[in-house]
């Protein structure tokens, strides 16, 4: 009887195996979670609540620990578009390393955008649409809102919040204005405009253009001219000023 009990409870075999086990626990851990062993260092972003806990490590993570931005880009596609189309701010040099300016792990409220000066000083020359004139009065939401985003479908299948967005502004005057001309003029608003204000603009441009879609041309005798006015040749009625 004794002999039997002490075997079972003192067995030296029983505590070998176990060791063996844990080791090779450790190594299948180790090796399946490419290192990630140690826990999460924080909390993520809100954004990113969902993605808490062990076996969520690798959606961010690649190798080494390392953040591939594969991943991050799995996930957000509109941005991959962009990126891979070449256009927007994610497109140019130095965007990259995504752990530079999204800064993960320090709970759900921590700003996950870091802007280098500050969001009122970004610099919009990055963008491809420089902001003058008037424009540089304007508040980033007061161009950055849902109403002037193009493409709405898109941002809502993605679950974008509208009015939080930077993303879908297309650079067209129209985008944003009302066509004061209703397309009797030329939808290059520049070429009669300044940024400044509508008002004045270039008055015998627009005469000019008007006359033109009549079938009638000036060439004037002075710096100015209708150049760049595409008619069909048989409308041309040239008409010498003095
Ligand atoms: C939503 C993406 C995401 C997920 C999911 C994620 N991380 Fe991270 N993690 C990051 C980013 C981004 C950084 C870089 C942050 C920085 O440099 O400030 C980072 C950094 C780290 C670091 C380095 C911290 C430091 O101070 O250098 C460790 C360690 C880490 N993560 C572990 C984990 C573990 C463990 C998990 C799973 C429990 C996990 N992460 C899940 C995005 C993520
Ligand atoms: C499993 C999918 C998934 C992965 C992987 C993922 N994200 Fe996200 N991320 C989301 C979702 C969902 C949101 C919230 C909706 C949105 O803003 O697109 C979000 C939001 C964000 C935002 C916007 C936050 C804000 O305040 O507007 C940033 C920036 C971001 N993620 C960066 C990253 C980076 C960098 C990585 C890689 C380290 C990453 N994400 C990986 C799903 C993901
Ligand atoms: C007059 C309107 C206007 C104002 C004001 C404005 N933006 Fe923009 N922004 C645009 C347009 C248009 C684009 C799109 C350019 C393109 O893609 O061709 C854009 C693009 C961007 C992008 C790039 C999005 C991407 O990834 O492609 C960022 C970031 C941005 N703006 C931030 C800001 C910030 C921050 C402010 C305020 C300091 C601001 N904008 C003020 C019109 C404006
Ligand atoms: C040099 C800084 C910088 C780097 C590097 C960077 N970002 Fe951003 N990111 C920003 C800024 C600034 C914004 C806010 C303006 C905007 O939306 O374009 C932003 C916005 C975002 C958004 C939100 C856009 C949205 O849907 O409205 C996502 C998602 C994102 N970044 C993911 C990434 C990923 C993934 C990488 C790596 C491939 C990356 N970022 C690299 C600065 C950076
Ligand atoms: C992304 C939207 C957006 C785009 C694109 C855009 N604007 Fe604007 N613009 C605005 C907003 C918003 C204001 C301020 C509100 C207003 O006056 O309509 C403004 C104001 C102006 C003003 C000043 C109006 C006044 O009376 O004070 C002028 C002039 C102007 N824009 C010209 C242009 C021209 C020319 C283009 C094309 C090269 C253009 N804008 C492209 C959004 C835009
Ligand atoms: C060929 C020249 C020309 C082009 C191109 C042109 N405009 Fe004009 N626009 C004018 C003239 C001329 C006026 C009258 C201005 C005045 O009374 O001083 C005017 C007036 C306006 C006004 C009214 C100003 C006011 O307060 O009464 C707005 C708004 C306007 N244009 C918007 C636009 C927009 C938007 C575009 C581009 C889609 C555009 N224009 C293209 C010549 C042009």
């Amino acid at each position: 009887m004794d002999i039997i009990n002490n075997k079972s409870h003192n067995s030296p075999v029983i505590p070998n195996l176990c060791g063996y086990c844990l080791l090779i626990l450790l190594i299948l851990v180790f090796y399946t979670t490419d290192g990630l062993t140690q826990l999460s260092p924080g909390d993520l972003h809100k954004s990113h609540a969902h993605l808490e806990g062990l076996k969520n490590c690798s959606e961010c993570h690649g190798i080494g620990q390392k953040i591939a931005q594969a991943n991050c880009l799995k996930c957000h596609q509109l941005l991959r578009e962009r990126i891979n189309s070449n256009q927007g701010l994610h497109a140019q040099p130095g965007f990259e390393a995504c752990e530079k300016c999204h800064v993960e792990h320090h709970g759900r409220d921590f700003e996950l955008i870091y802007w280098e000066n500050g969001q009122e000083n970004f610099n919009h020359q990055q963008t491809g649409f420089a902001l003058e004139g008037k424009h540089l009065t304007n508040k980033c939401r007061d161009c950055h809102q849902e109403k002037f985003i193009a493409d709405k479908e898109k941002f809502l299948e993605a679950k974008k919040d509208l009015d939080k967005t930077f993303l879908g502004l297309k650079k067209q005057c129209l985008n944003c204005h009302q066509d004061e001309h209703r397309g009797q003029l030329s939808s290059e608003c520049v070429t009669c405009h300044t940024l400044n204000s509508w008002k004045p603009a270039e008055r015998w441009l627009a005469a000019c253009i008007l006359l033109a879609s009549h079938g009638m041309v000036f060439i004037l005798p002075t710096e100015r001219s209708c150049s760049g006015i595409r008619m069909s040749p048989t409308s041309l009625i040239f008409w010498m000023l003095s």
